[in-house]
């Protein structure tokens, strides 16, 4: 057995939290082997409902869980921390769109990136989800000037899960059969799904996939599913949240090399993306660390999509340069 790490949730009162919080404790994002103290986070009118959550992870009797702390307060919470999950934060309801929620929830990183660079492990790595996740990520990483950018992430991996669904599905296929997805730009019903390195069964796709296909369906329907979601359920996505959230933190602890899409500072791309943005590259994690994929030749069509996305976060990251 591995020494204890410190973890924190934030939002662990609300929805993606409670479909995650247990699985964590469950050992599914660290292993079998590393113990967990969790340090569940949430704003203070939601301390008894959070108090809650701690009854019940202590009926679990989890063997990996040896510490919960419960608090409203950053510096506790984020004390020592070598993984936080930032998922406190509104969520949009019908008919928005997610970076409506800039206003709001924007202020809510700007303290956490300052306690995270007062008290928190310098080695930590942080994946933001509450949305909009890319902007609220540069928040926190432009207020912990001592962390590296690079240990900031913002979470793309539902889109990419999503887009191996519809694969699967159109292909009628296993997901395991499916490598090299990517999904660009930001979190919103901008991002561009990229199928021009897709195999299926190790075939390259891309000869067989009809335009219209790929065009009319599978891009508006992978930008569009948090909404479809929050349509048929009335609520936003919780538990595929959580399960994205889960496999991003494993696969950059433990590595894996397939193909990920993962929101990370854009600074110093291969890709032409301006700095100073959080941006989906393609990459893969190996060592505890994460690369972008290079040598990508992305088409010209892609390329005018690709900017679309790239704009939409430039203009969000300068509506809030008040708080980076
Ligand atoms: P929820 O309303 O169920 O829970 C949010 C929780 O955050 C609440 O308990 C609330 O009290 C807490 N909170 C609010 N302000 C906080 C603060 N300053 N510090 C700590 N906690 C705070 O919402 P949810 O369904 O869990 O969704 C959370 C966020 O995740 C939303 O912004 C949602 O849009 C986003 N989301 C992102 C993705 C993604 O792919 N990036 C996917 C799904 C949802
Ligand atoms: C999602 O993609 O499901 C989340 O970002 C929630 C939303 O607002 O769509």
């Amino acid at each position: 057995m591995n020494d204890p790490v410190n973890v924190a949730i934030t939002g662990a009162a609300g929805n993606i939290a409670y479909s995650a919080i247990f699985r964590i404790a469950a050992g599914e994002m660290l292993g079998p082997d590393q113990p967990i103290n969790l340090k569940l986070i949430d704003i203070e009118p939601a301390m008894n409902s959070l108090k809650g959550v701690k009854f019940e992870l202590e009926d679990c009797a989890f063997p990996l869980i040896k510490e919960i702390t419960t608090t409203f307060d950053l510096d506790e919470g984020f004390e020592n921390c070598e993984y936080a999950l930032l998922i406190g934060a509104k969520p949009r309801l019908k008919g928005m769109e997610r970076k409506d929620l800039l206003k709001d929830n924007g202020k809510i990183f700007k303290p956490q990136g300052i306690a995270i660079d007062r008290v928190a492990n310098k080695n930590i790595k942080i994946l933001v989800v509450g949305n909009p996740a890319n902007t609220n990520a540069l928040i926190a990483m432009h207020n912990a000037p001592s962390i590296d950018p690079k240990q900031f992430t913002s979470m793309m991996r539902l889109d990419h899960d999503r887009s191996l669904a519809q694969v699967a599905n159109k292909f009628n296929t296993e997901i395991s059969n499916i490598k090299k997805i990517i999904v660009w730009g930001n979190h919103s019903n901008t991002q561009v799904p990229d199928l021009s390195y897709c195999e299926v069964s190790g075939n390259n796709i891309k000869s067989i996939i009809e335009d219209k296909w790929y065009e009319d369906n599978f891009i508006p329907r992978i930008q569009k599913r948090g909404a479809e979601i929050i349509e048929a359920r009335g609520l936003s996505s919780a538990a595929s949240a959580a399960n994205a959230a889960i496999s991003h933190m494993r696969d950059w602890v433990s590595g894996n090399k397939d193909w990920l899409s993962i929101g990370q500072i854009s600074n110093g791309n291969s890709f032409g993306i301006s700095n100073d943005i959080m941006f989906s590259f393609p990459s893969v994690c190996n060592d505890g660390g994460f690369e972008t994929i290079k040598d990508i030749v992305i088409s010209d069509k892609l390329l005018n999509y690709i900017k679309i996305t790239e704009d939409e976060l430039i203009k969000e990251r300068d509506s809030v340069l008040d708080l980076l």
